[in-house]
This record gives C-alpha cells, sequence and structure tokens, in this order.
C-alpha cells in the first residue's frame, strides 16, 4: 500500500493508475476503522482496479463541545488493516492539504436546508455543511471515479449524492448496507467509548428499530404511533432519545401512506455516547 499525505503526491499515483487506464473508487473516512469500514474497502475493490482510502478528521464537521479533541486517532492500527485488506493507497492530508487557505478563508458549502435542517441537523447545527464541504474537497484533490458510503450514516449518504447530482461531480456514489456487531449493534467507531456491559446494553438501540419497523411495515399509517412506542422503549432502557423517526427513504419526508420505501431512523444518548442507526422498513 501507497501513503499520501498531500496533494502532489495523491494525484501523482492516481494520475498514473489513470493513465495505464484503471478505474479509481475512493473511500473517505474519519479512521479508527473498523468491519464496517473494510466493507466499503470490499465493495470498492469490487467495483474499482485500484482503492484510495482518506483517514481525515475533519474539523468543519464537528460542532461546539462535540467529540472533535477526543475522537479516537488509531493511525498506525488504521494503516495496517487498510494494508492486509489490499487497498492500494491510504490518503492521509493534513489541514493545510485539506484547507490550504485555512478554515476561517475557505470556501464553504452549505448543504440545503431541506435534507440538512432536520433529524442529525437539527441535533448538530453546520455538521453537514462541514460534511459536504469535505467530501467535495477530497473529490476535487483524488479525483476518483467512484466513491463508497455507508447506510449506516443515512442522511449522510442522501446528502452525497444531493451534492454530486447538483454540484455535477463525475462521481458515482455507491452504498454499503450498515455493517452490524452481532449483538446487532451497528459498528461505529463512538461505540470505543462504551465499556462492554454498555455495549451490551447499547445494542438494545437496533432491536427496537428492528421491531419498529417491523411494526410499520404490517400496517403503513400508523408510524406516528410506531415513533412514540420506539421512543418510549428506548427511554426504558436507560436511553435519552435524541429522535426516533420514520421516513421516505428518497428524501427523509414524512410518509404518505402511498409511500413505498420507507426507513427508520434514530438518534439516542446511552450515557455520554451519543449512537445513531437506522434500518429499511419492508
Ligand atoms: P466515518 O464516520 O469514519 O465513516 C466513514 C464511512 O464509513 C462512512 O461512509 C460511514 O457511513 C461508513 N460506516 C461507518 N460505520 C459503518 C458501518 N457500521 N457499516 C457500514 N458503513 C459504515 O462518515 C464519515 O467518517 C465522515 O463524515 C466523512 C464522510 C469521512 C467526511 O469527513
Amino acid at each position: 500500500m501507497q501513503l499520501a499525505v498531500d496533494r502532489e503526491q495523491v494525484r501523482r499515483v492516481v494520475d498514473g493508475w489513470r493513465q495505464s487506464g484503471s478505474t479509481i473508487a475512493f473511500v473517505p473516512t474519519m479512521g479508527n476503522l473498523h468491519k464496517g469500514h473494510l466493507a466499503l474497502i470490499s465493495t470498492a475493490q469490487s467495483e474499482a482496479d485500484r482503492v484510495v482510502a482518506s483517514i481525515y478528521v475533519n474539523p468543519t464537521q464537528f460542532g461546539e463541545g462535540e467529540d472533535y479533541a477526543n475522537y479516537p486517532r488509531t493511525f498506525d492500527d488504521d494503516s495496517r488493516s487498510l494494508e492486509s485488506c489490499g487497498c492500494d493507497l491510504l490518503f492521509a492530508p493534513g489541514h493545510t492539504t485539506v484547507y490550504p487557505l485555512g478554515f476561517e478563508n475557505a470556501i464553504r458549502l452549505v448543504a440545503p436546508h431541506d435534507l440538512a435542517s432536520i433529524l442529525e441537523g437539527r441535533s448538530r447545527p453546520g455538521h453537514f455543511d462541514g460534511v459536504v464541504s469535505v467530501v467535495a474537497r477530497l473529490f476535487h484533490l483524488v479525483r476518483p471515479d467512484l466513491a463508497v458510503f455507508g447506510e449506516k450514516d443515512f442522511q449522510q449518504l442522501l446528502l452525497i449524492r444531493r451534492l454530486v447530482d447538483d454540484l455535477s461531480l463525475p462521481v458515482r456514489i455507491v452504498s454499503v448496507p450498515t455493517v452490524r456487531e452481532t449483538s446487532g449493534l451497528a459498528m461505529s467507531s463512538r461505540n470505543n467509548y462504551l465499556d462492554s456491559e454498555q455495549r451490551g446494553a447499547a445494542a438494545s438501540l437496533s432491536a427496537v428499530l428492528a421491531d419498529a419497523a417491523s411494526r410499520v411495515g404490517r400496517q403503513r399509517g400508523n408510524w406516528i404511533q410506531v415513533e412514540q412506542w420506539a421512543m418510549d422503549e428506548l427511554s426504558k432502557l436507560g436511553f435519552r432519545v435524541d429522535y426516533v423517526a420514520v421516513r421516505t427513504a428518497a428524501e427523509l419526508a414524512r410518509p404518505d401512506v402511498a409511500d413505498a420505501e420507507l426507513r427508520i431512523l434514530a438518534a439516542a444518548w446511552f450515557g455520554d455516547v451519543r449512537l445513531i442507526d437506522n434500518m429499511k422498513i419492508i
């Protein structure tokens, strides 16, 4: 596996591959890699000849009081995992590569209000502006043919699709279903903040969502009652619920009985840790 830390290095490698006719897939991450990230690498390998993974903890997507400073940084382990998966290039830029003029002078994108002000965006104002801004920057640095994102961050995935469509970026977006622990807990770097007992208890977030999803599935018009049921269940189990929402899968709008493709999404605090999860309603 090769390593690039700035624009010249990443361009040299990627341009070389492109000249020899290879297609390039890109997997952006913030590191602290787990099996969820590695599933994205594996999908990337099946979709393109060469795979670039990036590790960059992007300050502009963290709000005040969020965990930017404490976000787990495990570069050596991550690099070994990527190498053993057969990733071709690790791009690990510093701030001056991603934001050459500094954060204050940087051009920033504003994520569209309809998708970015609800759910995660309501609880984390500005978060998606930071995400679309950094992903656009990374796309311009790497210039991949396609990029792979996880359904774990479902709202982020929709916003990335919107970014690419709206700015006509020549990048195909591929999504990968959420990878879970055997307990059902969606894998996340933030699970590292939980001890093993808390992890067991936190798994009930996915169990309640799965139960709620099947309750909506049977009787689609009842989604408001199901949201309330799931919030009550989670509160009883010791979560502090931020939201449980049944939404259309395409736009995260409140559903109509006629809407076929629905998703249930949730965020809840378990102790000091904010967990998110979502599932398809079948
Ligand atoms: P990060 O949280 O590191 O996630 C990187 C990618 O891994 C995202 O596409 C995310 O959805 C995916 N992912 C995380 N956990 C997963 C799981 N359990 N199963 C499947 N996929 C999973 O998301 C970000 O970083 C950042 O916002 C980023 C896009 C890199 C921009 O800074």
